[in-house]
This record gives structure tokens, sequence and C-alpha cells, in this order.
């Protein structure tokens, strides 16, 4: 495919995402349709749509258009190119630019120019202050990939060496000390023997960086309440030889833990909601509750145009109602962490401020945020225990 050919694609493609198709779900069905295209024209096709939807308030912006075509003509635009090589219509290409698309609107600025909604950018500055923009900045850019290596299965020296064996080349990650970034050859991860084998898994570092947080020790029984894929569950299982329960209320998300933990070496075991009670108390009980995920909009960043004040106040509810659920799950000397993939106060530490007000048995130990534009995807995590009362 041309340059321009991939660049048509991404605009029909968009177009499918602004009517609410979920992006990975587009691409799919075009790579399906798309027999003609190579591994390398995907991944471009890709990378121009994801660009484009972290981006999306902005180079709407300046593309004139809240469409495919205004999305793509405003990345040109940011880039700096001439749209007019790419929009000749020869081809594939997207069709000639109308006079009306010629006219370059005024740049944007504010939130818009650094993609916050509108309705968000109020808590979004008051949860980071001065580095508001910074971190909007880093979320407008692509995540780098960053691999967690399984101590359980060899030392960081030999996973490093292990990928660059096979064209993955990777340098150590402050955040957390078994933390890698790719920094060449990431598309070939998937099919690499050190990431089929369980040397290595895929977990931004930040997220490696909250479990290290955690008090873990041989023989504790630890639950990890919203597993999901089970990520954190690998992660402590990998610090600690623990007995590890995994629980989430939807338990469709944790089907490919038990081979997960088969390949990393682990033995963790799911539990479903109706068994919690009879399965604890634990010594540790993770609640990483669903949130809107500002950390990680990088990855994802769909997820920013999509969540509303309603949801996000939905959200902070479920989030108490976890914490409250799993604070009963905890054995008397036990610790109560709560984590999000989040930078908002709202979802962090003012609703484990919350959380304390009404349950005055439960005291803060300590808390940690990251934030994105230190390299990380931003996360946040609180340890709590019950207050000790005096005679
Ligand atoms: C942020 S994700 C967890 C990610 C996972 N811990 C990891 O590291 O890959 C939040 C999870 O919470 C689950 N969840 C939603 N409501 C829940 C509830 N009331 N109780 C337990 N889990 C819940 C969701 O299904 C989702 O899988």
């Amino acid at each position: 495919m041309t340059p321009a050919a991939r660049l048509q694609a991404a605009i029909e493609i968009l177009d499918q995402v602004l009517a609410g198709e979920p992006a990975e779900k587009a691409l799919t069905s075009w790579g399906r349709r798309s027999r003609f295209a190579g591994s390398k024209d995907r991944a471009a096709v890709r990378d121009h749509v994801f660009d484009a939807v972290r981006c999306l308030r902005s180079h709407a912006a300046l593309g004139g258009s809240r469409s495919g075509r205004g999305l793509i003509l405003g990345a040109l635009r940011e880039a700096g190119q001439d749209p007019d090589e790419f929009f000749t219509g020869q081809g594939h290409a997207p069709a000639p630019l109308t006079d009306a698309e010629r006219v370059q609107p005024p740049a944007p600025v504010g939130p818009e120019a650094l993609d916050v909604p509108a309705w968000l950018w109020p808590e979004f500055s008051a949860s980071l202050g001065d580095q508001a923009e910074a971190a909007a900045l880093a979320l407008r850019r692509r995540a780098p990939v960053h691999l967690r290596v399984n101590t359980a299965r060899g030392t960081v020296e030999q996973a490093v060496k292990a990928l660059a064996g096979e064209g993955i080349q990777t340098v150590a990650h402050l955040a957390a000390a078994t933390a890698l970034e790719v920094t060449e050859g990431a598309r070939k991860l998937r099919n690499a023997k050190p990431y089929q084998n369980g040397l290595v898994e895929l977990q931004d570092a930040a997220s490696q960086a909250v479990t290290d947080r955690l008090p873990l020790k041989d023989g504790m029984k630890v639950l990890d309440y919203c597993a999901g894929g089970g990520g954190k569950s690998l992660a402590m299982a990998a610090r600690a030889s623990l007995q590890s329960f995994a629980h989430d209320a939807d338990p469709r998300r944790m089907k490919d833990l038990p081979e997960r933990a088969a390949r990393a070496g682990a033995r963790v075991s799911l539990v479903s909601t109706s068994d919690l009670d009879r399965s604890g108390p634990f010594d540790l009980v993770l609640c990483d509750v669903p949130c809107s995920g500002s950390g990680s909009w990088r990855r994802a960043p769909e997820g920013k145009w999509r969540l509303t004040a309603e949801g996000l106040a939905d959200l902070q509810r479920l989030q108490g109602e976890i914490l409250r659920k799993a604070a009963g799950l905890v054995a008397p000397d036990g610790v109560l962490a709560y984590a999000t993939c989040s930078m908002l106060d709202g979802e962090n530490s003012a609703q484990v401020q919350r959380f304390i007000e009404e349950s005055p048995d439960w005291q803060l130990e300590g808390q940690h945020g990251w934030q994105v534009q230190d390299g990380t995807d931003g996360f946040y995590v609180a340890m709590l225990t019950r207050a000790k009362r005096g005679c």
C-alpha cells in the first residue's frame, strides 16, 4: 500500500470508530477485508488510527471536522506535512481537498490543544496541578512497551540476553527492578521464546511498581479482588511464595489466567463471588478497581472520549462499594490495598479518604502515585490497615 492508501484506510476505520465501533474491532474487520495489506501496512494503519484517537480533539480542530478525513488532515497539519501530497485522489489515496477543507482553522489552544475533554479539564488540572499540561501532552503520545521479568523463571540479565537473541532490545526501567522497556523489535515479542515460555510478561512498569509496594511475605494468603486478566496476581506470585486467590465480578475476564499462571510457573486459585466469604479471611486483599483509566489513555485512548461525568461518578460509587466489601475479607492484622490506573484525585486519595471517614476502624499506612509524563502509565496505590485502639 502507498502511504496515501494507508491514510485512506485509516480515514475509513476512524469514521467507524467515531460512529461508536471499538477501534480494535474496526481494525480487525478492516484487516480481514484487506488481504492485500502486508504486516507493515497493517502496523502503519493501526498507528494512524490510534494516533488520531489519542489526539482526537486537537486533530479534529486542525482538520476542520470530527470525521476520519478531518482527523487525518489535522494530523498531517500538526506534523507539518503537505496534505496535497497525500489527498490526491489517485489510486487508493484520499480524494483531493475541497475548498472548505483548504481553509486552515486557527491552531487549538488550552485543553483542546492538550486533548483533554472540556468537562474533565477542571478535575484533571486540579488533580495534577502544575504537572497537568505535561501529563496531558504525554497522553497524546504512544505508550512504550514494558515487560516484567518473571524472576520465578530467570534473572533480569538472562531475560535481556534472551530477548536480544531474538532481535528485541531492552533497557532497564527505573520504576521497578523487574521492568524492562523495549527499545527495538517490539513487534517480534509475541512469537519470541522468552515471552512464550513465561520469562517475560507484558506489563507496564508502574503496574509492577504497584505490586512492589505491597508488603508480601512467604506463606501469606492473598486475594486479587478485581483480578481481570490476572496481571497483578502473577506479579504478586513472582515476589513471594503465596497462597494466591483471584476473583473478578466478571469471571470471564479471568479465563486466560490459569494458562498464564501455568506459563509463569505460578499457582493461582480462582474464587467465585459466592465463595469469597468462605475462602477468606486474607492477609492481603488487593482491589485494583475499575476506574476511568486516565493513567492508561495512551494505550486505550478511546476511554478518554467515552468517559462522561456521569460515568465517572458511577465508577467512583463502585470503587467505594468494592472497598467496603473487600475490607470485610481482610484478616484482623491484614492489609487492604487499593489501586487504580488513574491520575484523578476523586478516584485516588479522595476516594481512600472518603472510605476512612466512613470506616474509622481503618487507617492509611501509605500511598503513592505514578504519573504518565514520568515514563510509566499513571497509577495509584494506597495501603490500609485496621487502626489499633488503645485499651
Ligand atoms: C482495572 S481492572 C483489573 C486489572 C487487573 N487487576 C490486571 O492487573 O490486569 C478491574 C476489574 O474489576 C472487575 N470488577 C468490576 N466490578 C467489580 C466488582 N464489583 N467486584 C470485583 N471486581 C469487579 C472488572 O471486571 C475488571 O476486570
